[in-house]
């Protein structure tokens, strides 16, 4: 049966990763399109305007993860706290050499930290620019991928632009900030704000802001906004998902069907890969792996298409581990291996939010299990692991023994091989192994 599947539904869902990447609470996201398409109804938008605000808001940290990996080197920190705790610093010099002296380097010795905030000081004016950039511009690139609208995408490049022009990464003022990013930046800051300290904390954050970071008139019309009661009861209600969802501006829901599935994995993949330098192209080459044994098992088209979607988005989880543990140039403690071993467990909760998305879901989650026992998270024995997940950690192995890591230079497709076959009926699945190299002695 062809899928179609609710494109805000899906949204949702991925929005939660983004949410883990930036540190944030899962929600966070679904709660910044609630605030700010409210304030976009009472600036006068509706229909497909209102709808492409909606969608901005949801992805607004699109490109999140493509700095995640600078931030982790540049000031020696957990990049999720660091993101986190940023959002609660209000831009002056002051706070943030505050914030910067409490944050860089925190669980280093004391000469080690002071080296460090020194280099990252000198460093920090040109780098913020940087990370802004590569954040608003692969962000925006990624939303174009999986089909959305150019002002879709001019909204989340534009967001860390300030009205009085001391943003970044363009220092845009005024109306030259696309509109959808002005709503965006004050929604962002009402969210973290109020959830932090409640509505009265939210709004004197916004007031305060007004004219430096905020557009006046999208203050205003926040104001007007937040002086109902029922906004703040359904901000802080149980059931904001769906109230967001249902909220859905446009005449019709969105539907997605297969090939726009396809479109959203692979953009979405771009996320997931761009987290860390050495998982660059991973989930795209696992979905090409998988695929070819697919192919060599005979798989019907479907259920080809399926199982590359489930490739792309196998490590979803990645988005919230710290690349101070996803990069380390060195072996992992045990804390450090529970925190990477989480990611799987990520995966299938992410996924398991489209009812759509169950079967991946499954993957996901049980994509680090082996035949044996000895995986993760579950310790799922022989057939308790289905054939489509057996087929994703194979091509999963073998893609990473033949990309470059942290702690080894790439290994050569034989001497690859070897090692899986090694593990053949212990953590993979020999009639999978057999079906990779068949299809990889044929593309040769
Ligand atoms: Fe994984
Ligand atoms: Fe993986």
């Amino acid at each position: 049966m062809p899928t179609r599947v609710r494109l805000a539904e899906i949204i949702e869902a991925l929005s939660r990763a983004l949410d883990l990447t930036e540190g944030q609470p899962a929600g966070h996201c679904i709660a910044c399109c609630y605030i700010g398409t409210a304030i976009g109804a009472k600036l006068g938008m509706s229909g497909e305007e209102l709808r492409d605000l909606y969608y901005t808001l949801m992805l607004k940290d699109l490109g999140c993860s493509s700095n995640a990996a600078r931030i982790a080197s540049l000031f020696d920190a957990d990049d999720i706290s660091f993101k986190r705790n940023f959002k609660l610093v209000d831009g002056s010099l002051s706070q943030v050499m505050r914030f910067l002296a409490k944050n860089t380097a925190a669980n280093a010795g004391p000469i080690r930290r002071m080296k460090r905030l020194v280099n990252a000081m000198r460093q920090s004016g040109e780098a913020t620019v940087e990370i802004i950039r590569t954040r608003c511009e692969n962000g925006a690139a990624i939303a174009r991928q999986m089909r959305f609208s150019p002002a879709v995408g001019a909204g989340i490049h534009d967001l860390d632009e300030h009205f009085d022009g001391g943003g970044h990464p363009l220092g845009k003022k005024g109306e030259d900030i696309h509109i959808f990013a002005r709503i965006a930046l004050l929604a962002q800051v009402v969210e973290v704000f109020f959830r932090d300290a409640g509505p009265e904390a939210a709004l004197r954050e916004v007031v305060k802001r007004s004219k430096t970071w905020f557009d006046p008139r999208v203050v205003e019309a926040f104001c007007d906004v937040a002086g109902r009661r029922a906004f703040w009861q359904q901000l802080a209600s149980d059931d904001l998902e769906a109230i967001v969802l249902s909220q859905e501006p446009g005449e019709q829901a969105i539907m997605a069907d297969e090939d726009y599935l396809d479109d959203i994995a692979a953009g979405f993949a771009r996320v997931i890969d761009a987290k860390s330098p050495f998982t660059s192209g991973h989930s795209q080459r696992v979905a090409d792996f998988a695929d070819m044994i697919g192919d060599q098992m005979g798989f019907t088209d479907m259920r080809r298409r399926k199982l590359r979607r489930a490739a792309l988005l196998h490590d979803i989880g990645k988005l919230g581990v710290s690349n101070s543990v996803l990069d380390k140039n060195g072996p992992l403690s045990p804390e450090e291996w529970g925190t990477m071993r989480r990611h799987a467990e990520f995966s299938e909760k992410i996924l398991s939010h489209v009812a759509a998305f169950a079967e991946m879901a499954i993957i996901g989650g049980s994509h680090h299990e082996r035949l044996d026992g000895k995986g993760y998270p579950r310790g799922l024995k022989g057939a308790e692991i289905n054939l489509d997940t057996r087929i994703v950690s194979t091509a999963d192995v073998f893609d990473a023994l033949t990309a470059d890591r942290p702690y080894r230079a790439a290994m050569s497709t034989d001497d690859a091989m070897t090692i899986l076959w090694r593990d053949a009926g212990l953590a993979l699945d020999p009639a999978c192994i057999s079906a990779l190299e068949r299809g990889l002695q044929q593309s040769q």
